[in-house]
């Protein structure tokens, strides 16, 4: 619910909104168009979201929106007025990295790192409803983070240790196969 409008002097309307975003709830005042993932970025500094396309197309802008992954690039900030927004920065615990962080690490899951956050969080988002998916399941989930760098093989492998609390690469049972599927 918008909690108040504003027009300035040049006669453009703002909206004042709340985000509980990562567990704290956080008032802003946004125009209209205000993209999630400016507001995010801009006025609350929360970097981790990272911008690719801005189309909807490369997932790097993946935040968790009531718990659902959404492209924050495609969504209005005066939509995501009153909700429960998760980026990246929200996923570690007192400092200790969620189980798909430490796995993404260990697995080898980062190269540049530019999708890692939407991936985790796409990931994080499967673990929560799905605890122990399938690969199927994996990749299905993380079909709409695109990745340049790993070809994914690491990244779906990591995601299946997390699930299986196999942190540690020497415990993991998939067969690496270079390009192929784990
Ligand atoms: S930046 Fe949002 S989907 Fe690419
Ligand atoms: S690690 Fe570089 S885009 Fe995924």
């Amino acid at each position: 619910m918008i909690n108040r409008t504003i027009t300035d002097r040049d006669g453009v309307k703002r909206y004042l909104i709340t985000l509980n975003v990562n567990g704290d709830a956080r008032t802003v005042l946004v125009k209209g168009n205000a993209i999630l993932a400016n507001v995010l970025r801009d006025d609350f500094n929360l970097t981790g979201t990272k911008k690719g396309c801005e189309l909807g197309d490369c997932g790097s802008c993946t935040v968790l929106l009531d718990g659902t992954p959404v492209d924050s690039c495609m969504v209005l900030a005066v939509d995501a007025d009153g909700h429960d927004i998760t980026t990246i920065e929200g996923v570690a615990v007192n400092s200790k990295l969620d189980d798909i962080q430490q796995a993404m690490i260990n697995y080898a899951g980062i190269q540049c790192g530019y999708c890692s956050p939407g991936m985790v969080l796409s990931a994080k988002a499967l673990l929560t409803r799905n605890p122990h998916p399938t690969e199927p399941e994996v990749r299905e989930a993380i079909s709409g983070n695109l990745c340049r760098c790993t070809g994914y093989v690491h990244i779906v492998e990591a995601v299946l240790a997390a699930s299986q609390g196999k942190l540690v690469p020497g415990e993991h049972e998939y067969p690496r196969e270079e390009g192929g599927s784990i």
